[in-house]
């Protein structure tokens, strides 16, 4: 791979012919390949490739649903984009399970989303904080034209709080800001406000006579709305008398609420386990987010922090069994936006939002929780139940009969055959060499 300058300003089909030059044996074949996954339509493709630079083609991810999600009594099939085999199943399964149980209850605790003006200033806190009610009108006043349609919306700034840092950095403060963005995301909106304070920081230090110099030139770090947001928080559960969770294969509901419980237990005190609790979490959390244009770093980035909030990584999900009732919950921070952004551009993204009845932010939160804390139930039921390779295997053995390109009856003879035997790479591979050596044999 060579060095070069102005790739970006290159043309599509030039980007693409020196990539293969430069990667690829068959340089022909590779741009084929590539442009072969070019949206038909000109306008579309032209929209997937604005969403992102240096764009040369569509990477394609399975985009399914999991029918039957009852939630607050409103029935949902949940669309969900992940190319990993089983959690569709495992998420429509839990679902279905749950459906039959009363389904998933939800609410939205809280909504608001922080934003951070970190900057030094060479003065006492004192000094600032006495001049803060003047600073935070000017910035208010100097936000309102953007905040004019979020206010109109129900949103807007809620509170601008100084913050003194100085015990990490000396002259390191804060000027910390709460918003409420309704039905958006909020993050371009969060950020221009948050450059406009620091503007203003600015512009009104050197303005006031009682600062020295130095006091006068606030030197701001930066300007960011952050991902962390607890006080954005949605809770969903579901519960049922430990009785009617029923059997599991041989497993009475009551030793399957026993162990169930264990498990949230280990994942709550032992770091190992909660890591790959929560990411079966959002297995199912982020198929809704990426399905539904969101942005699904900012929700994982969040509810990792979030589980780690008191010091320790813990387990999302939570367990309980009181008076034989069987309860689980998550509680998580998500900032989602059921407008702007991919939400109106992504064709699918709109057919998601369709297929979901069009919800709002906090509907969407619901939703998004739910799946994940289905996708949990589902993981879990399974660890402590079969196991997960059983199923798993089913879906992997699956991938590797396409990889070796068999052919409907082959899989059809593969999958029989795997029903009693031990599904790996190169069994299948040795199955389907036998049974094609066979076939090629003259009779
Ligand atoms: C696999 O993607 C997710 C699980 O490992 C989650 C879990 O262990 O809880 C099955």
């Amino acid at each position: 791979m060579q060095l070069i300058s102005g790739y970006s300003k290159l043309s599509k089909i030039q980007k693409l012919e020196w990539l293969a030059q430069q990667a690829s044996e068959q340089p022909t074949a590779f741009v084929d390949e590539l442009t072969s996954y070019w949206h038909r339509d000109q306008a579309v493709q032209k929209r997937f490739d604005e969403f992102s630079e240096n764009t040369l083609t569509n990477f394609y991810m399975p985009y399914g649903v999991a029918p039957n999600v009852l939630i607050n009594g409103e029935l949902y099939a949940v669309p969900m984009v992940i190319e990993e085999s089983s959690v569709v199943a495992a998420a429509s399964q839990a679902a279905k399970f749950w459906s039959e149980r009363g389904g998933f209850k939800a609410k939205v605790l809280s909504t608001s989303k922080i934003g951070q003006v970190h900057f030094i200033w060479p003065g006492e806190y004192a000094k600032l904080y006495v001049h803060f009610d003047d600073l935070r009108e000017r910035m208010l006043d100097n936000t309102a034209l953007v905040t004019k349609n979020m206010r109109a919306r129900g949103g807007g700034i809620t509170s601008l709080d100084l913050v003194d840092m100085t015990h990490i950095e000396p002259g390191y403060y804060q000027i910390r800001g709460t918003f409420e963005t309704v039905d958006s995301m909020g993050a371009n909106f969060i950020n221009t406000c948050l450059e406009e304070f620091a503007r203003t920081l600015k512009e009104w230090a050197a303005r006031q006579p009682d600062f020295s110099e130095a006091e006068r030139q606030p030197m701001v770090i930066m300007s960011i709305l952050s991902n962390y947001t607890p006080q954005c928080l949605v809770r969903a559960w579901v519960e049922c008398p430990v009785a009617d969770l029923g059997h599991f294969d041989d497993m009475p509901p009551e030793t399957f609420a026993w162990k169930f419980q264990k498990a949230i237990t280990i994942a709550r005190h032992d770091v190992y386990r909660a890591t790959t609790h929560n990411k079966g979490i959002f297995n199912g959390i982020d198929a809704v987010i990426l399905a539904t244009g969101n942005d699904f770093r900012a929700v994982e980035a969040c509810g990792h922090a979030y589980a780690s909030r008191d010091g320790q990584y813990r387990s999302l999900t939570q367990v309980s069994l009181e008076d034989g009732i069987f309860k689980f919950w998550i509680d998580l921070p998500m900032a989602l936006g059921t407008v702007g952004g991919l939400t109106q551009l992504h064709p699918l993204v709109k057919r998601s939002f369709e297929i979901l009845g069009h919800p709002n932010a906090q509907q969407l939160m619901m939703i998004a929780a739910s799946l994940g804390l289905a996708q949990n139930f589902g993981a879990v039921r399974s660890l402590i139940t079969s196991g997960i390779q059983k199923g798993h295997m089913k879906m992997h053995l699956l991938n590797i009969l396409n990889h070796f390109e068999a052919t409907p009856a082959e899989t059809e003879r593969a999958v029989e055959h795997f029903k009693h035997h031990v599904v790996s790479f190169s069994a299948v591979r040795e199955l389907l060499e036998g049974w094609r050596v066979t076939a090629s044999k003259p009779a």
